[in-house]
């Protein structure tokens, strides 16, 4: 068995982007695995400061990964602030770090562009917190979207220096993991870019039916093919690619034939894509409503999972520490 290690940050609700680029595949892998789910309230910190909100999110989340199908008897499910083992790592592992390749990072360099105002030290040692949940329960299978490449990168590069440094073979290298396929990346329904919370252009497993179909009727297209076998522009391209996601080959080819024979009604489409994308979220969005009232499973299930959770982690961290030199006296 792999040991497999993803999170999501409790910033607010999940979109499709999050369930196909990781819910999806940790339901996927948990029988088969090591699995350690847990809710990345401490890097939500990074953006959402909110005291008003931060549990609130957390428990979404929870609802979400509950409903969407992980299985608590077989993952353990864990919320990040309630394994101090991490930002203990964290720290530790901040010593081997350098602060030019936090700066060059690329979702630095973007939150620097977003939120000039506050760009705090946590931003910035982001990276680090990432790969301490990773190490802390030395997984190599890291089931993540596309935008989180170069994150994992990262961890492998600070696994690979703590070996040479301590001259140990101690830390694996994680890899990213995608269902049968390469690492994805869900397009928004407004033209450009990816799916994403802060970008108002996503469709959410809690969305309700009337809400979804409009979403995705009023997604961006163009004014059609004027010619046979002509390329797609970039939003129509977008909606093939959820289309490909959600619905059947056969659906797929259908309506590619219709847009390469200039045929295309992208009103069909659309109602197409809409309810290829209602049967997966329908039945998710009525369990979260469900579990959303049922604080006492959710409580068990957390408090079950940072027991297993800690147990791991405080395993990594004294073996760590072992190997830098820490002694009790
Ligand atoms: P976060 O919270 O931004 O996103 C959670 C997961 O959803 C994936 N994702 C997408 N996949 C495909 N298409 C999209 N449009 C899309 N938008 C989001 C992300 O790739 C991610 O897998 N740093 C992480 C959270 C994290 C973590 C970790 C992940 C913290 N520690 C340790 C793995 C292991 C993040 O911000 O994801």
């Amino acid at each position: 068995k792999e040991t497999v290690v993803s999170g999501i940050r409790s910033t607010g609700n999940l979109h499709l982007g999050n369930y196909y680029g990781a819910l999806r595949n940790f339901v996927k892998m948990q029988y088969e695995n090591n699995c350690f789910f847990f809710i990345a309230d401490l890097h939500s910190l990074t953006t959402h400061p909110d005291p008003a909100l931060l549990h609130v999110n957390v428990k979404n989340i929870l609802a979400e990964y509950l409903a969407a199908g992980l299985d608590p008897e077989a993952s353990t499910i864990f919320i990040q602030s309630d394994v101090p083992e991490i930002p203990e790592l964290y720290l530790l592992l901040n010593m081997h770090v350098y602060v030019g390749e936090l700066e060059r990072t690329v979702s630095f360099k973007e939150k620097v562009r977003k939120q000039p105002e506050n760009v705090n030290a946590g931003l910035l040692t982001y990276p680090t917190l990432m790969a301490a949940d990773i190490m802390i329960h030395k997984a190599t299978k890291v089931p993540v979207g596309k935008d989180q490449e170069q994150h994992l990168e990262m961890t492998r590069r600070f696994s690979r220096r703590f070996n040479s440094i301590y001259g140990v073979e101690y830390f694996p290298e994680p890899a990213s993991y995608n269902f049968g396929a390469e690492s994805i990346k869900i397009p928004g329904l407004n033209g450009t870019g990816k799916m994403g919370k802060s970008e108002g252009n996503c469709v959410y497993l809690i969305d309700d039916e009337k809400t979804l179909r409009k979403k995705v009727m009023r997604s961006v297209t163009d004014e059609g093919p004027q010619v046979p076998n002509s390329p797609k522009s970039e939003p129509v391209e977008n909606l093939f690619t959820i289309l490909k996601i959600v619905s059947t080959p056969d659906t797929v080819e259908y309506f590619e034939e219709k847009y390469n024979n200039c045929e295309i009604r992208y009103g069909d489409l659309k109602k197409q894509l809409a309810e290829d994308i209602l049967k997966v979220t329908l039945p998710i969005r009525e369990r979260i409503l469900d579990i959303q009232n049922n604080d006492e499973y959710m409580r068990k299930v957390v408090k079950a999972g940072a027991e297993k959770a800690r147990e791991s982690a405080a395993k990594t961290l004294r073996e760590v520490k072992e190997i830098m030199g820490f002694k009790s006296f």
